[in-house]
């Protein structure tokens, strides 16, 4: 495994692939990062996982600085899975001059998360295409983790006729349910037992939802209630059309429904997919 921090260095490397495949990650990666790359593995000459805390789709008063940076681990991690090169540029390699020229994501980029991070989705797309760009793959594999990220960026390639396809993997999770994410190691142990109330509330409007309730405002009501009740500051839960999170009207069939919350200082995500027959 070959571990790469420039542009030049990472062209050289890949021009002699017949394929190449991009995991893109900030890195600090766990079981979630993993899956990512074995499901697209068997479909690629050489799997690029690029590693980059990228500022731009962090708001100011977010976790940029303490984010955490653990390259060795991961490289170790990234070896025992079967990664062919990793690219970990530093800031001055992605952003030698200040980004001037930024994508700006559809409608999708301002509801839900985008509510709650302004400017999150376009630091996201712009960082994925310099990626994009760079690395030049023929596929590129999200998390459903973070669904909304992956409808924005499946729209990218789309709407710019990028020619990759995008793949995405389902939520790797703990155990208990929690969602295994970068940020759960800001949990205390206290914490990190409460942590699985978001999966579980989503759970519980998944099988309202399947047992035939469609009050979706009541239940999203019920679920921030609850949390709230227990110390979290809940942004939203919200049940959505899985295309495009459009307002889920009774006639949806395919549905997800999502959530936000914040568990003392750390704010976490999730959602399930909901499919009625
Ligand atoms: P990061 O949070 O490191 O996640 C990298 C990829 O791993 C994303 O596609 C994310 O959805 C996926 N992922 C994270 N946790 C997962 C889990 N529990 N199960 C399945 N997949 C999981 O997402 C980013 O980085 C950045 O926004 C990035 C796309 C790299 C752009 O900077």
């Amino acid at each position: 495994m070959d571990v790469i921090t420039t542009v030049s260095e990472l062209r050289k490397r890949l021009s002699y692939e017949k394929s190449v495949a991009l995991v893109p990650t900030m890195g600090n990666l766990h079981a979630g990062h993993i899956q990512l790359i074995k499901e697209v593995k068997p479909r690629t000459a050489c799997l690029v996982t690029s590693i980059f805390v990228n500022r731009l789709q962090f708001g100011p008063s977010e976790d940029f600085n303490r984010y955490p940076r653990t390259l060795e681990s991961d490289c170790q991690y990234l070896l025992d899975a079967g990664c062919d090169v990793v690219f970990a540029p530093n800031e001055q390699e992605i952003y030698p001059t200040v980004q001037e020229y930024t994508v700006d994501p559809s409608e999708l980029q301002h509801i839900l998360e985008g509510a709650f991070r302004p400017g999150h989705f376009r630091g996201v797309a712009t960082v994925v295409l310099k990626l994009f760009n760079m690395v030049q793959p023929q596929i590129a594999i999200f998390g459903k983790k973070d669904y909304q990220q992956y409808l924005v960026l499946k729209d990218m390639v789309a709407q710019l006729a990028l020619p990759i396809e995008i793949v995405s993997a389902e939520t790797v999770r703990a155990n208990d349910g929690l969602a295994l994410s970068s940020r759960n190691g800001y949990l205390t142990a206290s914490e990190r037992e409460e942590a699985i109330q978001l999966y579980q509330q989503l759970s519980t409007i998944k099988n309202a939802i399947l047992s035939g309730n469609r009050d979706y405002a009541h239940l999203e009501k019920m679920a921030t209630v609850f949390l709230n009740s227990r110390g979290w500051q809940t942004d939203y839960i919200a049940i959505r059309a899985q295309d495009h999170l459009r307002e889920a009207t009774a006639k949806d069939t395919r549905l997800v429904v999502l959530g936000a919350s914040k568990l003392g200082k750390t704010r976490l995500i999730d959602n399930l997919e909901i499919e009625l027959s």
